[in-house]
């Protein structure tokens, strides 16, 4: 599981009970409040940092500018002890967009992916890539993976789907390192198309939360094994025996010729 920098419980807390575990990295603009953050993750074994180059400013959500979004009272962002960093209080609009305002490097450059991995001890991901440009810069950067991602839809309207761009990506990074996907990924089917069209692994965000507000931890089970038995499912439909056996051929674009 990846854990948010702005989680509700801390990361020393996850990694108590947590198996395998990345941190996902915002850059703050006090570049020593960013640093101690990966630091406290590796020290309580996190594997991994995934540095989301997606965000440099929040995205116009209207649903939390309408609901001037807040954390309630008894929530505060764990990984803080000041009230500033830790705290996401009602403003004019959304709360959240304030807190990025005020708090994340809205500069952020290849400079600083470059800089983080030359920070961090474990392995350094970029979460938001969506073009073979920027995934060709994100290697040269020396990062160490890339995760396909447009944060859900949440950050700028109109930019492709996930999907029908991880092709693109992954002929560009050429194997050098790992590419991942996340974005609507609902069902095993979709996880098998994933798959089929390169990525390493896919992440599932939404999905955790539906199933946590239906029936807690026992509800991401049953969501985790629901997803695991479609793929398995459309696996066996489709002829593959094992995950090796899912090849670019299972998949046909819009289009696209028979092959
Ligand atoms: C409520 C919510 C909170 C999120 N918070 C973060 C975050 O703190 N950091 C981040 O990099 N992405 C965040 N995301 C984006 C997810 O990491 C992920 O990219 C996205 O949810 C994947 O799409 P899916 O929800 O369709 O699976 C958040 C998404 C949601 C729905």
């Amino acid at each position: 599981m990846v854990l948010s920098s702005w989680s509700t419980t801390s990361i020393e807390d996850v990694a108590a009970i947590a198996g395998l575990k990345w941190l996902q990295l915002y850059v703050y603009k006090d570049r020593a409040v960013t640093r101690r953050l990966i630091e406290r993750a590796q020290d309580a074994g996190f594997a991994a940092i995934a540095l989301t180059v997606d965000t440099p400013y929040l995205g116009r959500r209207v649903a939390d500018i309408r609901n001037r979004f807040r954390l309630p009272p008894h929530l505060t962002m764990a990984n803080f002890r000041d009230d500033a960093k830790a705290r996401v209080t009602a403003a004019d609009d959304s709360g959240l967009a304030s807190y990025v305002a005020s708090q994340i490097d809205p500069s952020l450059s290849w400079a600083h992916v470059a800089w983080v991995r030359s920070v961090a001890r474990v392995p350094v991901l970029v979460k938001g890539i969506l073009t073979a440009e920027d995934a060709r810069l994100a290697v040269a950067a020396g990062v160490d993976g890339i995760i396909v991602s447009n944060h859900g839809g949440r950050q700028l309207d109109t930019v492709p789907a996930t999907i029908d761009v991880l092709e693109e990506v992954v002929t560009a990074v050429e194997g050098r390192v790992p590419v991942f996907l996340d974005g609507g990924v609902r069902r095993g089917t979709d996880v098998f198309k994933a798959l089929a069209l390169g990525a390493s692994a896919v992440f599932l965000g939404r999905p955790v939360l539906w199933a946590l507000a239906y029936d807690g931890e026992r509800g991401v089970s049953q969501m985790l094994a629901t997803i695991n038995e479609e793929l398995r499912l459309a696996m066996a439909l489709a002829g593959c025996a094992s995950l090796k056996d899912i090849t670019r051929e299972h998949v046909r674009l819009p289009g696209q010729p028979r092959l």
